[in-house]
């Protein structure tokens, strides 16, 4: 089979597309058939070299953790999924044309294999930074960075749980960050000011690791009430970095209750062939994306 693999270190062009063995489901997990592969940023953080702690790696090595397909391979102890499933999930090296998943859930009728692989590790991430910063229904949260992928799932699921959102995002995505319901201003100059005059933050959260912690801090007056997941300088401000993953199982389940309903939607930026994964680490790093970038298999 096809995949993406990296032997060394380094910028987008370490990416090359190999022949290899093709993984096989041990127990409890299954393994698919790719059709789509989410494009996160921590993918080129690992290629980079930059989060072994987190993600230890042995090179030559593959690339993804989030991806769809259809399963057609079920390991020992797996219950309730059978070959021929459509699923999304979270597993290894997904940048491939079969990848073995981890956890896993049926894809929601009408959600498309390229915005199914967009889901699993913002809706994640998104569940368990709303959980940490505790913020609650009929409070306000800033959310700086609000329209990337895990922006974007934050703020839609802020609006199902009644809490208000005030979000920050570059001039052109002020409208989109309006049509999931927050109030936006842009992260130029003067955004402190602009958000106090939108309304009062009772907890806030930095999704994009801009420098704005002491602001943050400043903004809801308790370093407790902020929460960070691309800062890792936060703790100095006495606010957490949240860097662990939580349930992946439990976040999908509750993303399909979620799309099911049409509450919660992740739009593609742009879809990439699997031998332009280069080309997608490239614009992914460049910081602008909407929703998430799919690499299509
Ligand atoms: N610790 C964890 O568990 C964890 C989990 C997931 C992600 N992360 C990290 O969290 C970050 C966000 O992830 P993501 O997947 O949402 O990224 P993403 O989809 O690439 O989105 C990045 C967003 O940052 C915004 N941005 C760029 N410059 C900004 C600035 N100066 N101020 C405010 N916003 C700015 C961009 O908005 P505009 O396009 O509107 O400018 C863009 O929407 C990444 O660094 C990622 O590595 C950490």
């Amino acid at each position: 089979m096809r995949k993406i693999s990296f032997a060394e270190f380094g910028g987008p062009e370490v990416l090359r597309l190999v022949e290899a063995e093709e993984p096989h489901a041990g127990p409890d997990r299954i393994r698919i058939a790719v059709r789509a592969a989410g494009v996160n940023p921590v993918d080129w953080r690992i290629r980079e070299g930059q989060v072994l702690g987190a993600h230890p790696v042995s090179l030559p090595a593959g690339v993804g953790l989030d991806a769809a397909g259809v399963v057609d391979e079920v390991g020992a102890g797996v219950e309730g999924i059978e070959v021929g499933d459509r699923v999304f999930g979270e597993g290894i090296d997904t940048y491939a044309e079969f990848a073995v998943l981890s956890a896993w859930a049926r894809m929601p009728d009408g959600l498309t294999f390229e915005e199914a692989a967009g889901y699993p590790s913002v809706v994640e991430t998104a569940l368990r930074v709303l959980r940490e910063v505790g913020v609650r229904p009929g409070q306000t949260l800033l959310v700086s960075g609000a329209s990337g992928g895990v922006g974007s799932a934050v703020l839609q699921i802020a609006r199902v749980r009644g809490i208000a959102v005030i979000g920050t995002a570059g001039a052109a995505n002020q409208d989109y960050l309006r049509s999931l319901g927050a109030l936006a201003t842009t992260y130029d100059k003067g955004w402190v000011e602009r958000v106090r005059h939108l309304g009062r933050v009772d907890a806030a959260l930095d999704l994009a690791g801009s420098g704005v912690i002491s602001e943050l801090v400043g903004l809801t007056g308790d370093p407790r009430k902020v929460v960070s997941i691309a800062d890792l300088g936060a703790p100095r401000w006495g606010v957490r970095f949240s860097g662990a993953a939580g349930d992946v199982r439990d976040a999908l389940a509750e993303a399909v209750a979620l799309i099911s309903r049409g509450t919660l939607h992740i739009p593609v930026e742009k879809s990439y062939a699997l031998s332009e994964a280069a080309a997608a680490h490239t614009d992914s790093r460049a910081g602008h994306t909407r929703g998430r970038r799919v690499l299509v298999v």
